[in-house]
């Protein structure tokens, strides 16, 4: 499952995972521990060989949680809430965008999925980590209903964000996201569109679990 900050992905890949019991994977949380660790230890986030190797020497382990949550371990710490702080959300996108960081990202990756029965959301997923995937969804909504989703998540969370901000940040975020050279941001041929704009979650995880069924042969 491919699409832009926002698009739900995340929500509706946990609830799809949890019905068809399979693995949800949430690669984009693997890029933050990356950015998080690189802002805890002071390393240069415009050098690509200084953050290839803090990867080098980095373990992500991602465990699932109650309510379909994902609890992320980097070197055997739970580190899931602080890969929502702003200044990781900040800089994530830049970390993402260097090959050499993107490699060695997308080799865990496979592996992880090497197994079969898993629900994987990201950028690249559909078009470049498991281009194979039986079923592939690019989920998209407008750039305002993004911004709103993005705004109630971090309220919820207690972090006080303007709106304004948020949607500025997302479109920043997208434009690093789909204009890299190496893997951005796209829709893979066979993927499935879905537009989440007027949708709500149960309406989006109805409409996926139908076209898994069918694809599956369930
Ligand atoms: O989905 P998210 O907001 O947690 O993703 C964080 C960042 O990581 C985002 O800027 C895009 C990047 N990313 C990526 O380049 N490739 C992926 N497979 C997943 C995320």
């Amino acid at each position: 499952m491919d699409g832009p900050a926002g698009a739900g992905k995340s929500t509706v890949a946990r609830l799809l995972a949890a019905r068809l019991g399979f693995l949800y994977l949430d690669t984009g949380s693997m890029y933050r521990a990356l950015a998080h660790k690189a802002l805890v230890n002071g390393v240069d986030l415009r050098d690509e060989a200084a953050l290839a190797e803090l990867l080098e020497e980095t373990t992500i382990e991602l465990y699932p949680a109650p309510q379909g949550q994902v609890r992320v371990i980097m070197d055997g710490h739970d580190v899931t809430d602080a890969l929502r702080r702003p200044e990781v959300t900040a800089s994530v996108a830049q970390v993402a965008g260097f090959p050499r960081v993107r490699q060695e990202m997308v080799a865990r990756q496979r592996e992880l999925a090497s197994q079969g029965g898993v629900v994987m959301d990201g950028r690249d997923i559909g078009t470049f980590v498991l281009p194979e995937a039986e079923v592939k969804f690019y989920l998209t909504a407008s750039l305002e209903a993004r911004a709103h989703r993005r705004y109630q998540e971090l309220s919820q969370l207690g972090y006080t964000v303007s709106l304004d901000r948020i949607r500025e940040e997302i479109q920043h975020r997208d434009m690093l996201d789909s204009s890299r050279p190496y893997a951005p941001l796209s829709r893979a041929r066979d993927a499935v569109v879905v537009d989440t704009t007027h949708m709500d979650v149960e309406e989006v995880v109805a409409i996926m679990l139908n076209t898994c069924r069918q694809r599956l042969g369930e």
